[in-house]
């Protein structure tokens, strides 16, 4: 994750991550950013894990598949708004290549506290690490935050008390839909980038608009989280063919517009935060 990061955040790009929901996103994901030449970055968050298998089914999925496609851009499984210490000490024990503690919660000194215990062990296992200052609001997978907006000196206190490899300052993105327009914390961000030199990343990035996205790119957002966005137009596809034919029943009829969908948004994706043919 280090090596893909690194390298957007010097040449001023980022690195998509998109969530997988099940195997056709995984699928899509993988062949799409072959097809772009594009590294990515495959989510699966805390509660959609046990949903689908748990750590160790996933992490085989993730290279058996990566392995059959024949998949030569970098492409790496990441633990997304890890709940506990725990959980994200069963996902490096798994074999996926990073994973994020999301203590954003708590109060800081309980966040850098258990992030800290985080990157101990993860970093022993060459796995990396992000962390969450502030809220980002809104719900993802049932789990509810109200937005609150990082605070600087917690950002710095946290970044280097715990040596994490990326810090997610909450600067009002939220998760899901957005309600009325997005209000992105430019100038915070500005100062941040002042006293921090790490790679920034930016969740709940559907619904946010272009140029708001190239500003927070060029602020050193490395990273940029997409589910909700990748979701809708899965389902508005699957709701398109069921609508069509009430006789419908074959699955691989019903999926395949549902695929195109998927493939044809994470191409757009991959465009728009600068990732294209950078691998
Ligand atoms: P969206 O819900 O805006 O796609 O955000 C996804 C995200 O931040 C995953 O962690
Ligand atoms: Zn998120
Ligand atoms: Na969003």
């Amino acid at each position: 994750m280090n090596n893909i990061l690194d390298e957007a955040f010097k040449k001023n790009y980022a690195v998509p991550q998109f969530n997988m929901n099940g195997l056709i996103w995984l699928e899509s994901i993988l062949k799409t950013a072959e097809k772009c030449r594009a590294p990515v970055i495959v989510g699966t968050t805390d509660k959609i894990v046990d949903q689908l298998g748990g750590f160790n089914l996933l992490t085989q999925v993730f290279k058996t598949m990566k392995k059959d496609l024949n998949i030569t851009v970098p492409a790496v499984l990441h633990l997304d708004h890890g709940q506990t210490v725990e959980r994200c000490i069963e996902a490096v024990n798994a074999g996926y290549d990073s994973v994020m503690y999301d203590g954003s919660k708590l109060l800081i000194e309980e966040n850098v506290k258990n992030t800290k215990k985080v990157v101990e062990y993860a970093h022993r296992h060459g796995v990396t690490v992000e962390a969450e200052v502030g809220s980002v609001g809104g719900t993802e997978d049932g789990v509810y935050s109200d937005l609150s907006y990082a605070d600087q000196t917690e950002c710095v206190q946290l970044s280097k008390e715990t040596g994490i490899d990326s810090l997610a300052p909450a600067l009002g993105s939220v998760h899901g839909k957005y309600k009325g327009e997005p209000n992105l914390g430019f100038k915070e961000m500005t100062l941040l980038r002042q006293s921090l030199d790490i790679p920034f990343v930016l969740h709940g990035a559907s619904g946010i608009s272009d140029e708001d996205l190239q500003k927070a790119i060029s602020y050193g957002h490395a990273k940029i989280n997409y589910n909700t966005e990748l979701n809708i137009a899965w389902s508005d596809a699957l709701r398109k063919v069921l609508n069509s034919n009430q006789e419908l029943y074959a699955p691989m009829e019903i999926l395949e517009p549902s695929k195109q969908a998927l493939n044809n948004v994470i191409e757009g994706i991959i465009k728009r935060t600068g990732a294209f043919q950078k691998a």
